[in-house]
């Protein structure tokens, strides 16, 4: 059972400056609610309780989100907008929430090692907070989905989408073998690739599950494309020498690190949450 869940949210955001400039981005709102928050409730959905951030410079607020605000609660305490806090103050009280800093932008391979000492030695999620993953009403989280594959595989799992390919070069991009339905194990990956040296339109979106023994791996990995550590070398590297699944979840990802996607994201969650009652 996966219980712990590493958030690496130390990027500057620089697509939606200035927005970003003195706030995180996984602050920004879908409608009332800031994007880390689904993420983090998308994990719970997944039976997971133990959340690590990887923070940087000016990123405070993600911590206080997960906090206790007395002054606040107090002032609202007895008036219709106690509710509004609802949500988030069940997390805080069933769940436990742990910040470390990657002191430089190095890329996400080096921010989830930066993310070692608050997993230690079991496997764990991760989530870009600014992939919002959706599903139909009753069907398991994607994280639930992913969960349930590592009970079964015990191998590290990353989720993918089949994308356009004049946009592979976004993304990691996967090669592999069909395992079953939705199932590769992964053969090659390639961080970014152009259309032309893309193994497949298979991209990796923002929620992985790793075995522990990433970290040793990532430490032994050098600076990639852009001079970053990236996670998908290490992952290639996991591969070869063992095994790492790419899935293809049930549900809907939205790309709310570009203005497009958090726009049609806002209008989604608009429709079908809030204007349901379901926010
Ligand atoms: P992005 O590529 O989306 O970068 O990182 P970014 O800085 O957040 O956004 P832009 O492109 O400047 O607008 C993917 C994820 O990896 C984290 C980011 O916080 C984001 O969740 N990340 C990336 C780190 O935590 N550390 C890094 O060194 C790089």
């Amino acid at each position: 059972m996966i219980r712990k869940c590493l958030f690496p949210v130390a990027g500057y955001g620089t697509r939606f400056l200035p927005a970003t400039k003195a706030m995180p981005k996984e602050m920004l709102p879908l409608v009332n609610k800031p994007l880390v928050q689904y993420g983090v409730e998308e994990a719970v959905a997944a039976g997971m309780n133990n959340f690590s951030f990887v923070t940087g410079r000016g990123k405070r607020a993600i911590a206080d989100h997960f906090d206790i605000s007395y002054e606040l609660e107090t002032q609202i305490k007895g008036t219709g907008k106690e509710e509004l806090l609802t949500s988030i103050r069940s997390l805080i009280d069933n769940n436990k929430f742990s910040f470390t800093r990657q002191n430089e932008m190095k890329g996400l391979g080096h921010a989830i090692l930066s993310g070692q000492t608050l997993i230690g030695d079991e496997p764990f999620a991760v989530v870009l907070a600014d992939d919002l993953c959706v599903v139909e009403n009753g069907q398991d989280s994607v994280l639930a989905q992913m969960s349930k594959l590592y009970n079964q595989f015990r191998c590290s799992i990353v989720a993918i989408q089949e994308v356009p390919m004049d946009e592979v070069h976004k993304y990691g991009v996967i090669a592999g073998e069909p395992m079953k339905e939705g199932l590769f194990r992964v053969t090659d990956m390639v961080e970014k690739p152009p259309a032309d040296k893309a193994p497949s339109n298979y991209a990796i979106i923002g929620r992985y599950i790793l075995t522990p023994d990433i970290f040793d791996i990532i430490r032994d990995t050098e600076p990639g494309k852009n001079g970053e550590v990236q996670i998908t070398d290490a992952l290639l590297k996991q591969a070869k020498d063992g095994c790492v699944l790419a899935y293809k979840f049930k549900g809907r990802r939205f790309d709310c690190g570009s203005i497009d996607g958090f726009v049609e994201a806002t209008n989604y969650v608009y429709e079908n949450y809030y204007k349901k009652g379901q926010l």
